[in-house]
C-alpha cells in the first residue's frame, strides 16, 4: 500500500509513540534469544556471510541481536525510532553508536557498513515504502556488504494489536518473491529467501555488488 508523505509521517509518529510508551513491556517480551527459536542460527548465518565486522542493527528494539552480534565480534551501531529502546540497548551492550532514526531516511553516511541486520522492523511500514528502505540499506552498505531482512509472509496490511503490546501498530505482510524483486530494483546483485524458526517469518539475505557487478540471481528457498 502506498501512503503519501504526510500519512507516512503520521504512521511513523504513532509507531514511535507505541514503542516509547511500551518500551519496558516490549523489552520483557522480546529481550532474550530463548524467546525466538532459531534466531541465534539466523544471526550466525548473517554474521558468517559478512565481508567485515561493521554492522548496523536497523530497528534494534531491545538490543537482543546487537548484544549477540557484539559477542560474535561485530562492531555494532544500533539504530531505532524509539529513544527508550535505544537507551535500553546502550545500557545492555557496548554498541559503537546509537542512532535515533527513521528507516525511510537514514542519517548515516554512504558505503560504511559490512552488514545491515533488519529484524522485524520493516513490518511496521506500508509495503509501498519498502523499496525506499531497501535503497537506504543499499546506500549505507559498503560494496560487497550483506543485509538480512526479516519480514512476515502473507498478503495484506493495516493497523493491528498484538499480544506483545497494547497500542496498535501497522503490520505489512509480504510475498518473499516481491521482496526479492524490489531488492534487485534497489541495486542488490543477489538475493535469497531463507527460512526462519519463527512461524510465518522469513529472511531475505541480499548482497551489494562490487562496482559493475551484474545481478546474479535468486537462490532457492
Ligand atoms: C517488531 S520490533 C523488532 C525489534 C528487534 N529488531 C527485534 O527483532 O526484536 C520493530 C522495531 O523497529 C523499530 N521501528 C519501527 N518503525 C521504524 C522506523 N520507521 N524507523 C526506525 N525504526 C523503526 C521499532 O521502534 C522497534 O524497535
Amino acid at each position: 500500500m502506498h501512503l503519501n508523505d504526510a500519512k507516512l509521517r503520521a504512521l511513523v509518529s504513532s509507531t514511535r509513540r507505541a514503542y516509547d510508551e511500551n518500551a519496558a513491556v516490549y523489552v520483557r517480551a522480546t529481550g532474550t534469544l530463548d524467546l525466538f527459536p532459531g534466531l541465534d542460527h539466523e544471526l550466525d548465518r548473517f554474521f558468517d556471510a559478512l565481508p567485515g565486522s561493521s554492522v548496523l542493527d536497523l530497528g534494534c528494539g531491545a538490543g537482543r541481536d546487537a548484544e549477540y552480534l557484539i559477542g560474535r565480534g561485530a562492531a555494532v551501531v544500533a539504530a531505532d525510532l524509539s529513544a527508550e529502546l535505544l537507551r535500553h540497548t546502550r545500557s545492555r551492550c557496548a554498541v559503537d553508536g546509537a542512532v535515533l532514526c527513521d528507516l525511510l531516511a537514514l542519517p548515516l553516511a554512504a558505503g560504511v557498513f559490512d552488514g545491515v541486520w533488519a529484524c522485524a522492523s520493516l513490518v511496521h511500514l506500508p509495503s509501498g515504502a519498502h523499496p525506499r528502505v531497501f535503497s537506504e540499506i543499499h546506500r549505507v552498505l559498503a560494496p560487497g556488504g550483506v543485509t538480512a531482512i526479516s519480514l512476515k509472509e502473507g498478503n495484506g496490511e493495516g493497523w493491528a494489536r498484538s499480544a506483545r503490546m497494547p497500542s496498535p501498530r501497522w503490520f505489512s505482510l509480504r510475498r518473499p518473491e516481491a521482496v526479492v524483486d524490489e531488492l534487485a530494483a534497489a541495486g542488490f546483485v543477489s538475493a535469497r529467501v531463507l527460512p526462519s524458526g519463527r512461524g510465518s517469518w522469513f529472511v531475505v539475505e541480499a548482497r551489494k555488488g562490487l562496482p559493475a557487478e551484474p545481478f546474479v540471481g535468486v537462490g532457492p528457498r
